[in-house]
């Protein structure tokens, strides 16, 4: 087991690079079972979900090789339709793989997907949607088992907005007899992406990005390149870390400034001081942060992925802040870590905490509990008075790559050790 030491509180300034999207890259990789010709795919975040996800197809007979960042998937022949449990369970981008595999070879078992202990994560509105494309479902094995002869199009009215769901169904819908129309779909900026490839390669799929998509069924799916967009979620986490504990001017490049408008306006509310330019994020020092109030939205509102970076930045900001996790249930309870660290947050129910500002941070050993719980510790370690050590740092290595060297460079304290 893999543990972080961080001394905080040290100066930081200088440049940090964003890397390939985590959220488009699982897409891709799994979209890459629609065709029979090879994907070749480039700007691959080197992380742990990335490394699971790719062993899962694998296991289903799928040459998938890489290189660093650059990966290959050539889905010659028909993959196996079994998911691994083992491996399902660790991510729940698994069930991404159900639209192509369904739509390529009419049958799939999904073991009930893993992922980040966030919340419930039910997958009701996966199996609603595939149902209304002409698929049967069994519950087996604490799991599914989809079968269908052949998809047949059809008019999907998401009942919640659902990321993943929209792109399972939309990449399904690809391979389907006739016209798909999924409404109330999701927008955020990594689904006209997709979407914009699978054109390239043969699919006809209008107004992804917006809540209407239509998708006209097609034959086959060509193979094709693509370099993967940078992660606005790394982004977004970098320009609040630079808000936190930046001494100097911190510059954030490589990146897309304009899928992060909520967290600019957010931010710059709070008193941070930030110039945009067109691929990157500049953050000047500025002593005194306000207190403002938080609600998360779907895209184009504020990101839950940030959710958390932003409320350990709210702890050293003046006044009370109302942090409103509206799309995840078990999205805040790392709150109680950063009390044991000194925060004053006062969880109001499972969804609002307040946390009243500012306090003074300070070292401890603590856990980290998912992902984004887990990079806004490590911000809090940096911020922090003294030591800190986070454990079980596999969930921040699920999505962000070697973080400690590239804090490094911006002159962080921060060692792993095993
Ligand atoms: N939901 C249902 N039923 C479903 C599907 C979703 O009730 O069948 C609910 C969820 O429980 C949640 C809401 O719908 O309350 C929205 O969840 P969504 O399905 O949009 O989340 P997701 O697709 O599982 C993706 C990202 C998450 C990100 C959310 C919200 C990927 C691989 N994951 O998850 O990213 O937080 O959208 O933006 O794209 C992360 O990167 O750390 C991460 C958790």
């Amino acid at each position: 087991m893999q543990r972080f030491i961080i001394k905080g509180q040290k100066p930081l300034s200088g440049e940090i690079k964003v890397n390939g999207a985590k959220n488009a890259a699982l897409k891709f990789l799994s979209a890459a079972l629609l065709s029979a010709d090879k994907w070749t795919l480039s700007n691959i975040p080197q992380i742990e979900d990335i490394f699971t996800l790719a062993k899962l197809i694998q296991s289903l007979g799928v040459n998938l090789s890489y290189d660093k960042d650059a990966f290959s998937v050539h889905a010659i022949q028909d993959p196996k339709t079994d998911l691994n449990p083992d491996l399902a369970i660790k991510l729940r981008a698994s069930v991404l793989l159900t639209g192509p595999l369904i739509a390529r070879c009419g049958h799939v078992f999904l073991p009930y997907p893993g992922g980040c202990a966030i919340g419930q994560r039910p997958i009701d509105i996966f199996l609603k949607g595939f149902s209304s494309l002409g698929v049967k479902i069994k519950a087996k094995n604490n799991g599914y088992v989809l079968t269908t002869s052949s998809l047949r199009g059809n008019k999907f009215f998401f009942p919640q907005v659902s990321v993943t769901a929209t792109e399972t169904l939309m990449m399904a819908a690809c391979l389907a007899r006739g016209k798909t129309l999924l409404w109330n779909a999701a927008c955020e900026p990594e689904i006209p992406f997709l979407a914009d490839f699978l054109n390239q390669c043969g699919a006809k799929i209008k107004g992804a990005g917006t809540p209407f998509i239509e998708i006209e069924g097609v034959s086959r799916i060509n193979g094709g390149d693509i370099a993967m967009m940078s992660d606005r979620i790394e982004m977004g986490t970098f320009a609040v870390l630079a808000v936190a504990c930046g001494n100097n001017t911190i510059k954030i490049i490589n990146c897309q400034p304009e899928h992060a408008q909520s967290l600019w306006l957010k931010l710059k509310e709070a008193g941070a001081k930030i110039k945009l330019g067109p691929d990157w994020v500049e953050v000047q020092h500025a002593n005194n942060i306000r207190a403002v109030d938080l609600k998360t939205q779907e895209y184009p509102g504020f990101a839950t992925d940030l959710q958390a970076p932003f409320c350990v930045l709210m702890t050293r900001a003046r006044g009370v802040s109302l942090i409103h996790e509206t799309i995840f249930e078990s999205r805040l309870f790392y709150t109680d870590i950063l009390n044991h660290m000194g925060a004053r947050i006062i969880m109001a129910d499972p969804h609002r905490a307040i946390v009243v500002g500012p306090t003074q941070l300070c070292g401890q050993k603590i856990i980290s509990p998912d992902i984004r719980a887990g990079i806004a510790l490590l911000i809090a370690g940096l911020m922090a008075k003294g030591e800190t050590i986070i454990e079980n740092i596999y969930q921040i290595d699920r999505g962000y790559e070697k973080i400690e060297e590239r804090l490094r460079g911006l002159g962080a304290d921060i060692k792993r050790v095993s």
